[in-house]
């Protein structure tokens, strides 16, 4: 019976250490995969974007994207930056460059499967 058991948790633990493993590796791909704006949408733009707080245009939400995209890419950094009605400036994120908050913007236009012009 002794044997049984601890055979049963050597299983257990190397069970645990592959899947350990597997994890890691995939977060690893997933990272190097990542957008450059997703770290800083996840961060700080998330929030009020997935629900769609106070009118915001939703993540992936194509049809409200689309005539967002119209202004045209600078038009909507610069709402980013600045604010725009119920969106405080930059989106809260007071410790984001522009740059960030630019490539914030990309991946939310990337999402919604819409081009802007530049
Ligand atoms: C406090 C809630 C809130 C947060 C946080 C927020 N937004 Fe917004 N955002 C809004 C709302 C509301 C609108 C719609 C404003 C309008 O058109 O009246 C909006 C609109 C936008 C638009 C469209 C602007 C335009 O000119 O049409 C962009 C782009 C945008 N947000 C990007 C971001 C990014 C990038 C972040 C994170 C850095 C962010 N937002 C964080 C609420 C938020």
């Amino acid at each position: 019976m002794k044997v049984v058991v601890s055979f049963l948790n050597r299983v257990l633990v190397l069970g645990l250490v592959a899947s350990l493993a597997a994890c890691s590796s995939e977060s690893a791909e997933t990272l190097a995969d990542a957008h450059p704006g997703q770290s800083t949408y996840n961060e700080a733009c998330i929030s009020c974007h997935n629900p769609g707080i106070s009118g915001a245009p939703r993540l992936g939400d194509a049809d409200a994207w689309q005539p967002r995209a119209a202004k045209g890419r600078q038009a909507l950094v610069a709402s980013t930056v600045n604010g725009l009605n119920a969106m405080p400036a930059k989106g809260m994120c007071w410790q984001c460059s522009d740059e960030q908050l630019a490539h914030a913007v990309d991946y939310m236009l990337e999402q919604a499967g819409v081009t802007a012009t530049p």
